[in-house]
C-alpha cells in the first residue's frame, strides 16, 4: 500500500505505478496532461513537497508520505488569478501545456514573489508549448505574480467582442485550470482499452499472424486484424486516393514502420503490451526505399500498384528559358529540406462506443469531424448518420490530425466488441505514425535584369510523402504554386513529384509545402540582390506586388492586399540592424484551384441565447472565439449572449477540415450570412424570445479556377495573406530578435493574432535552426526530446506589427484572411538570409548548418 498527501488528502493506492497514472486514472485528477509520459515536455508538471516535478517520472513507492499539488489543488485565488492572466494576456492557444506551466509558475513564485523575464523563462524551460512562441505565457506568469504581490483585484471583462477589440478567448478559463475536456480526460464506463500491433519492418511481407496466445491473456477482449474489417480496408484523407490499410492483411507487403498488422484489445490499458507481446507475426523482411532516388531507381519494387510517385505537377507561365537566357544575373541552387515532425502536445486519442440500435459514437480531436465520419463509416461499411462524432478539445493539430490515426481503430473495435473503447497513441507511436511535413530536394533558377526586376524562375521539386497519400498531392500543389513568391513576374516554369517511400507518410503541416518552396526562392533571391549590388529589402520591394499586379499564378492582387505595407513596416528595423535577413512571403486562405470549399454554419435562438453551431475545428487558434467575434460584429449584441458549440455531426453543419488557413475566412463568412438573416428579424422589432427555436443557416462556397485552365487572369484561391519578417543576429550568430510585419486583414482578435504569430515564427525558427526528425533506414529514432523543440530560454523576443490595407473589406467574412499557415513561412528564409548577411555563406539546407545552434559537420 502506498500513501501521499495529494491536494491535501491523504490518498493510498495498492499498487506501484507512476504518479501521472495514479493522478490521472484513480484520482480522475486530468489537469495533469500526459504530453510525452517521457519527462521531456512538462505538460504532467506538479508541485511535490513544493518542488516542481514531472508526475512521469515518479513512481508512487518514492513518494510516500510527500505532499503532491496539482494544478486542481491551487487555492481559488490562486485559480483565479491564473485564470485572469492567462486570458487577458492571450497566453492559451490549444491550452494542453498550460496546467503544467501553472505549476512551474507557482513554484517560482513561492520562492520568488517579484520574477524578473528571466526567471519566467527558466521556471518554465522544463515545459514545451508548441502553439503561442512562450512571449504571451511569460508576460502571464509576470502578471500573475504582480496581482498576488500587490495584492490587487481581478478587474471585471468589458468588451463589446467585436472585431479588432481585446476580447478573452472563450476557452481560456478552462484550458488553464485543466477542466477543459481532451479525450483522453474521458473515462466511460466499461470501457475497454485498444492498442495496434505495429510492423517490425518498414517494408516486409506479412506471412502470417497468429492471434491465439494473446486470447489467452486473461485481460484480452479480442484482437482483430484487417479480416474483421467490415467494410472498406483503406481509408484516405482525400477519398479518391484511399491508399491507407486499416490493418495490414496477410499475404500483403507492409509500407512504413507505423503500419499496423493486429488490434489488440484489453481490460486494462497496463496489460496492452503484454497482448501484444503474444501476438506472432511473420514476416519476410524486404529492403525498403528509404530516399527518393531509391524510390524512382530503375526497376525498384513499386510501393503501390499505381507506381512510385503519387503525384506530379507542372505549371507554366509564359516562357521561362527564354526569359532566364535573356536575364543579366541568373543563380541556380539547390535546396534540401529535411522531414518535420508536428510535436503537437497531445497525442491522438479517440473513445469510440455503441450508439442506438447500430450507430457508433465517436470522441475524437481531429480537424474535421464530418472527414472521421466518412472514413469510419467507409471502413465500417455503413451510412455516415450511423457515425455520430463529437470533438473534444483539441491539443494541438498544425495538419497533423488531418489524417486518421486512432478514430478507425477505437471505431472498429467498439463496432466489433459492442462496448465502448479507447486508443491513446504513446508519444513513441504518435512520433512514428502520424504524416510529417514533407522532405524536399529542390532546384531553383532565377533571374533578374541589371536592376533586380525578377524576370523567370525554374524549378524542380521532388517531395519525398511516405508510405501512404495522406494530403501529399495538394501540398505538391501548393508547394509549386507559391514556388514564384509573392513577385510581379510572370515566366516561371515549376516542375514538382511527390514520391512514395518506405519512410512515414507526409501530408498537411501548418505552411503545407510553402515553407518549403519559400526558402528555396527568397534564397534565391538573396543571392541576386547581392549580384545586383542592391539589399534584399531593396529587391523585394521593387518587385513586390500590389493592387492590381498578378501574381506569378496570374492572379490579380487584391484591393485588401498589403505587401509593400508589410515590407514598409519592418524597413527601419532591416535598415538599422547590423546583421538582418530578411523575407516577404503570402499564403493562400482557403483550398481554391476549383475544389469545393464550402463554410457553413447555423445560428439558433435557444434557452435566450444565440448558439452558433458549425463544425469548424478548434485546433488552437481560437475558432470559437472567432465564432463569437463575427456574431457579435453582426449581430450588434454582447458575447455573453452568444454561445460557440463544438463540433458534433448532429448539431453542427459541415464547414470543411481546419486546413490552408481557410476557417476564419470560410466559416467567418457562414456565421455572417447566418447572423445577418437573425440581425434582419431583431431590426424588425421582433424579440429574440419570438425568436426561441428558430434556425438561420448561412453557407459560403468559394468560386476558384483549376489549376490547369487558359485564363489570363485565373482566380487561384479566396485571398491571400501577406507578411514580412526580419531576423536579427548579434555577432555570435545568436538570433537577437525578430520583427514582424503581418497582413491577414480585418484582425479578429489582436492578441490571438500576435499569439498565433509568434508561435508560427518560433516554430519556423525550430524549422530553420534546431529541429531534426531523426530516422535510419525508415525506422523512426527521434524522441520527443530530441526533436530540437525550443523552450522558452531559447527564444528571442519578437515584434509583432498588423499591417492592413486602406480598403480591407472585399466583401467576404469582414475582410479577414487569417493567419494560421502564413505565420510559419517567412522564417526560415528570413533567418538564412540573416546568416547569409552574417559571412556570405548560403545555407541550402535545413536545420542551417554552421549557425549558434549547429555546428558544421566534420
Ligand atoms: Fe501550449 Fe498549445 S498552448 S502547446
Amino acid at each position: 500500500m502506498y500513501s501521499l498527501v495529494v491536494n491535501g488528502k491523504t490518498e493510498t493506492c495498492e499498487t506501484n505505478k507512476k504518479l501521472m497514472d495514479f493522478l490521472r486514472e484513480d484520482l480522475g485528477l486530468t489537469g495533469t496532461k500526459d504530453g510525452c509520459n517521457q519527462g521531456s515536455c512538462g505538460a504532467c508538471s506538479v508541485l511535490i513537497n513544493g518542488r516542481v516535478s514531472k508526475a512521469c517520472l515518479f513512481f508512487l513507492e518514492k513518494l510516500e508520505g510527500k505532499e503532491v499539488v496539482t494544478v486542481e489543488g491551487l487555492s481559488q485565488h490562486q485559480k483565479d488569478v491564473y485564470a485572469y492572466a492567462f486570458a487577458q494576456t492571450g497566453a492559451v492557444q490549444c491550452g494542453y501545456c498550460i496546467p503544467g506551466i501553472v505549476i512551474s509558475a507557482q513554484g517560482l513564485i513561492n520562492k520568488k514573489p517579484d520574477p524578473s523575464e528571466e526567471d519566467a523563462r527558466k521556471a518554465i524551460r522544463g515545459n514545451i508549448c508548441r502553439c503561442t512562441g512562450y512571449a504571451k505565457i511569460v508576460e502571464a506568469i509576470l502578471l500573475a505574480a504582480k496581482i498576488f504581490r500587490e495584492e490587487l483585484s481581478i478587474p471585471e471583462e468589458e468588451s463589446t467582442g467585436k472585431l479588432g477589440v481585446d476580447f478573452k478567448r472563450v476557452d481560456a478559463v478552462e484550458k488553464t485550470l485543466g477542466t477543459g475536456i481532451y479525450v483522453d480526460d474521458v473515462t466511460v464506463e466499461g470501457m475497454l482499452h485498444a492498442s495496434a500491433l505495429r510492423t517490425e519492418y518498414p517494408r516486409a511481407k506479412v506471412l502470417s499472424i497468429d492471434v491465439s496466445e494473446a486470447l489467452k491473456h486473461p485481460d484480452c477482449e479480442a484482437v482483430l486484424t484487417a479480416d474483421d474489417v467490415p467494410g472498406n480496408n483503406k481509408i484516405g484523407h482525400l477519398e479518391f486516393i484511399s491508399d491507407w490499410d486499416v490493418m495490414i492483411r496477410v499475404g500483403d507487403i507492409t509500407r512504413y514502420v507505423g503500419d499496423s498488422v493486429a488490434l489488440v484489445v484489453s481490460k486494462n490499458k497496463e496489460s496492452l503490451n503484454e497482448i501484444k507481446e503474444l501476438v506472432k507475426v511473420e514476416y519476410e523482411e524486404l529492403t525498403p526505399l528509404t530516399t527518393i532516388e531509391e524510390a524512382l531507381a530503375e526497376g525498384a519494387p513499386l510501393i503501390h500498384e499505381k507506381g512510385n510517385i503519387l503525384s506530379h505537377e507542372h505549371l507554366v507561365r509564359g516562357n521561362a528559358d527564354e526569359k532566364l537566357a535573356a536575364s543579366k544575373y541568373v543563380v541556380t541552387q539547390h535546396y534540401s529540406v529535411p522531414i518535420n515532425e508536428h510535436a503537437f502536445m497531445e497525442p491522438e486519442c479517440a473513445i469510440a462506443m455503441p450508439e442506438g440500435e447500430d450507430g457508433i459514437l465517436l470522441y475524437s480531436a481531429g480537424q474535421s469531424i464530418y472527414d472521421e465520419q466518412r472514413e469510419v463509416a467507409r471502413m465500417l461499411g455503413v451510412e455516415k448518420d450511423q457515425i455520430h462524432v463529437q470533438s473534444k478539445l483539441v491539443g494541438g493539430g498544425f495538419g497533423g490530425k488531418e489524417d486518421m490515426s486512432v478514430q478507425h481503430h477505437a471505431s472498429l473495435a467498439a463496432w466489433c466488441l459492442k462496448k465502448p473503447v479507447k486508443v491513446l497513441l504513446t508519444r513513441q507511436e504518435s512520433l512514428m505514425v502520424h504524416p510529417k511535413r514533407h522532405g524536399m530536394e529542390m532546384d531553383f533558377t532565377t533571374g533578374c535584369d541589371e536592376e533586380g526586376n525578377l524576370t523567370a524562375m525554374k524549378a524542380v521539386i521532388y517531395s519525398d510523402t511516405g508510405a501512404y497519400a495522406s494530403l501529399g498531392g495538394p501540398v505538391l500543389q501548393r508547394a509549386c504554386t507559391h514556388a514564384a513568391g509573392p513577385y510581379k513576374y510572370q515566366d516561371i516554369d515549376v516542375e514538382g513529384f511527390a514520391v512514395y517511400t518506405n519512410n512515414p507518410p507526409a501530408g498537411a503541416f501548418r505552411g503545407f509545402g510553402v515553407c518549403q518552396t519559400a526558402f528555396a526562392i527568397e534564397s534565391n533571391i538573396n543571392m541576386l540582390a547581392k549580384k545586383v549590388g542592391i539589399t534584399p529589402w531593396e529587391i523585394r520591394y521593387k518587385n513586390a506586388v500590389e493592387h492590381g499586379d498578378s501574381l506569378p499564378n496570374g492572379q490579380l492582387v487584391s484591393k485588401n492586399a498589403a505587401l509593400k505595407e508589410t515590407l514598409l513596416a519592418v524597413k527601419d528595423a532591416y535598415d538599422h540592424a547590423e546583421v538582418a535577413g530578411i523575407s516577404c512571403f503570402f499564403k493562400n486562405s482557403g483550398i481554391g484551384v476549383g475544389l469545393p470549399d464550402v463554410g457553413r454554419c447555423i445560428v439558433s435562438v435557444e434557452n435566450g441565447k444565440i448558439h452558433v453551431r458549425t463544425s469548424a475545428a478548434c485546433i488552437g487558434q481560437g475558432m470559437a472565439t472567432v465564432a463569437i467575434q463575427v456574431a457579435c460584429e453582426t449581430l450588434n449584441l454582447p458575447p455573453e449572449m452568444i454561445i460557440a458549440e463544438a463540433p458534433d455531426t448532429r448539431r453542427t453543419p459541415n464547414s470543411g477540415t481546419t486546413t490552408a488557413s481557410r476557417q476564419s475566412l470560410f466559416t467567418g463568412e457562414a456565421i455572417r450570412r447566418a447572423a445577418v438573416q437573425l440581425r434582419y428579424e431583431l431590426d424588425m422589432g421582433r424579440a429574440l424570445n419570438d425568436l426561441e427555436g428558430q434556425e438561420f443557416y448561412g453557407e459560403y462556397s468559394a468560386v476558384t479556377d483549376p489549376l490547369i485552365n487558359d485564363k489570363t487572369n485565373p482566380v487561384s484561391h479566396a485571398g491571400y495573406g501577406y507578411a514580412a519578417e526580419v531576423a536579427i543576429l548579434d555577432e555570435k550568430g545568436k538570433v537577437e530578435k525578430f520583427v514582424a510585419a503581418y497582413d491577414m486583414g480585418q484582425v479578429v482578435n489582436p492578441k490571438s493574432a500576435e499569439g498565433q504569430i509568434e508561435g508560427g515564427i518560433v516554430m519556423g525558427m525550430g524549422y530553420a535552426l534546431t529541429e531534426k526528425f531523426a530516422m535510419d533506414q525508415s525506422y523512426v529514432k527521434a524522441k520527443y526530446a530530441t526533436l530540437g523543440l525550443l523552450n522558452a530560454t531559447q527564444v528571442p523576443p519578437i515584434e509583432t506589427i498588423l499591417v492592413q490595407a486602406k480598403e480591407i473589406h472585399d466583401g467576404l467574412a469582414y475582410g479577414i484572411k487569417g493567419v494560421g499557415e502564413l505565420a510559419t513561412i517567412p522564417t526560415a528564409p528570413a533567418l538564412a538570409g540573416a546568416y547569409y548577411a552574417l559571412d556570405g555563406k548560403l545555407r541550402p539546407t535545413l536545420p542551417m548548418e554552421d549557425t549558434f545552434y549547429q555546428k558544421k559537420k566534420k
